[in-house]
């Protein structure tokens, strides 16, 4: 069975749909689009149905990376039974993605740049208020996070 992954942020429409859309192409690029199921979602229901912010967009395509056929959608209690990893931009994301948990849930919920093991504690900031630094931050980090989450998937899962 495939190793399902989400990735959540508050408004699903920049930082989550990047992690989304780069890991994707991540496990494409590994030959492992069989076995790894990936999708994004935020604590927040505003922007459902909505592509990616423009400057997601933008600073992902920049690195050749086509985020724009995503649409955002708000995390549901569903997702407890359907995703092996459920990963949060931030530590608020984990404060709410915890206040919706199923008590018996046993996939691994946590920080996306933790579980990669880029780093404790580390988040990718909010960039939603602020410039195209903040948006080039959060792709530095999501690609860091991606190839450090890719490696943990195959040694967990044996791919
Ligand atoms: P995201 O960024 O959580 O990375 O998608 C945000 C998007 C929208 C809002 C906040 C953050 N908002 O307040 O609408």
């Amino acid at each position: 069975m495939a190793v399902k992954v989400l990735f959540v942020c508050l408004g699903n429409i920049c930082r989550s749909p990047t992690a989304h859309g780069l890991f994707e192409h991540t496990v494409k690029m590994a030959g492992l689009a069989d076995s790894i199921i990936v999708d994004s979602a935020g604590t927040g229901g505003w922007h459902t149905g909505n592509p990616p912010d423009a400057r997601a967009q933008a600073t992902a395509l920049e690195r050749g990376y086509d985020i724009s056929a995503l649409q955002a959608r708000q995390v549901q209690r569903a997702d407890y039974t359907d995703f092996d990893y459920i990963l949060g931009m931030d530590a608020q994301n984990m404060t709410d993605l915890d206040s919706i948990k199923t008590p018996n849930y046993h996939g691994v919920l946590g920080l996306f740049l933790e579980v990669a093991g880029v780093g404790n504690d580390l988040e990718v900031p909010d960039p939603y208020y602020g410039g195209d630094a903040h948006f080039a931050q959060v792709i530095d980090l999501v690609e860091q996070g991606c190839h450090g989450l890719l490696e943990r998937i195959k040694k967990e899962h044996g791919l």
